[in-house]
C-alpha cells in the first residue's frame, strides 16, 4: 500500500529514545525527511546514526520544548533545514512523579502540564502557519489511555493527558478547513526506557527478574490488558505513520487507542 508520504518533512519531538524513536524510523522508512528532537545531544546522535544506517534523512535537534525558546527553535529549526514542515508529532511527554494525589506539590503540577500540553500548544503554534500556507499538514499528539481512562494514581498526568485530547479536539475542529489534520494517539503500557527503568527498580526492590515484574506490574496494575502483555514501540509507530498518510485523509480530531485492550469504554 502506497502511503504517499514519499517526500514529506516530519518532526517528532522527543524522538531519541522509546515510542519517538521509533516513530521517526517508521517515517525515515517512508522516504521522509526527519526532523528528531531531544535533551540529551548524545543520545539524539545515537538515534540519528540508527536512522541514517537504515538510508533515512535525518536532522537532530537538540532543544528542551518546555521551553518557549526550545519549542520554537525546534520547528525553525526543521524549516531552516528542509524548508518546510508536513507532519509533527507531538511526542516529548513524561509522567512526573509516580504519587498519589495528596503528595504532589502544584510545581509537580505546573511541570507536567508544561512538559505534556504547553510544549504541545507551542511546538504546534510555531507549526501550523507553515501547513496552513501549503494547505496540507498533519498533526499527531502521543496522548496516553489514562487520558481516557484516568488511574488513582498520577492525577497529574492523567489530566495533562485529558486536556492533550481536549486540544486535539479543538485543533482539529479549527484548522481542518485548512487541510490540517489533527488526531491523537494514545498508547497503554509500552516497553520504553520510561516504563524499562521502572521495570528494573520494581525488579531490584521484589528480587525477581524484569521480565516476571511485567508479568506482575500487569496482574497488580494492568489486568485490563486483554493481550496479557506490554506492547512495542513499533505498534504505536504504525498507527502514526497511517495517520499522517494519505489513507487517513477523511480522519481528524480522532483518538486511536494502542492500548492492548485496556480502555473499557466502547
Ligand atoms: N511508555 C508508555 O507506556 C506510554 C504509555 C502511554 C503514553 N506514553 C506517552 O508516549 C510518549 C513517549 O513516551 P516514552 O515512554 O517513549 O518516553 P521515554 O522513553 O522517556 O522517551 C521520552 C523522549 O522524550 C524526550 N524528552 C523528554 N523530555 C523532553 C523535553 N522537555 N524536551 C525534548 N525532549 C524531551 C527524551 O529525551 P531527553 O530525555 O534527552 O530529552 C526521550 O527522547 C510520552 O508522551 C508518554 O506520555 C507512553
Amino acid at each position: 500500500m502506497d502511503l504517499g508520504l514519499r517526500g514529506k518533512i516530519v518532526l517528532v519531538t522527543g524522538s531519541s529514545k522509546g515510542i519517538g524513536r521509533s516513530i521517526a524510523l517508521a517515517f525515515a522508512r517512508e522516504g521522509c525527511q526527519v526532523a528528531i528532537n531531544g535533551r540529551h545531544t548524545r543520545e539524539l546522535e545515537q538515534a540519528a546514526s540508527e536512522i541514517r544506517a537504515a538510508g533515512g534523512t535525518v536532522h537532530a535537534i537538540p532543544a528542551d520544548v518546555t521551553e518557549a525558546e526550545g519549542a520554537r527553535h525546534s520547528v525553525e529549526e526543521t524549516v531552516r533545514r528542509f524548508g518546510t514542515i508536513h507532519v509533527l508529532v507531538n511526542n516529548a511527554g513524561g509522567i512526573g512523579r509516580f504519587a498519589p494525589f495528596e503528595e504532589l506539590t502544584d510545581d509537580e503540577w505546573l511541570d507536567v502540564f508544561k512538559l505534556n500540553v504547553l510544549s504541545a500548544v507551542r511546538v504546534t503554534r510555531a507549526a501550523l502557519p507553515h501547513m496552513q500556507k501549503q494547505k496540507w499538514g498533519r498533526i499527531i499528539n502521543i496522548s496516553s489511555e489514562s487520558g481516557t481512562q484516568p488511574d488513582p494514581v498520577m492525577p497529574h498526568y492523567n489530566a495533562s493527558k485529558s486536556a492533550l485530547n481536549s486540544l486535539t479536539k479543538s485543533l482539529s475542529k479549527a484548522y481542518g478547513k485548512d487541510g490540517v489534520l489533527i488526531n491523537t494517539v494514545s498508547p497503554a503500557f509500552i516497553r520504553t526506557p520510561l516504563v524499562e527503568e521502572m521495570f528494573t527498580q520494581q525488579s531490584e526492590a521484589r528480587g525477581v527478574t524484569v521480565d516476571q515484574v511485567e508479568q506482575l506490574l500487569l496482574r497488580e496494575f494492568r489486568p485490563n490488558i486483554v493481550l496479557g502483555r506490554a506492547g512495542k514501540p513499533d505498534e504505536t509507530a504504525g498507527v502514526v505513520v497511517f495517520l499522517a498518510s494519505e489513507q487517513a485523509s477523511f480522519i481528524t480530531g480522532s483518538n486511536y487507542r494502542v492500548d492492548g485492550g485496556s480502555v473499557a469504554s466502547l
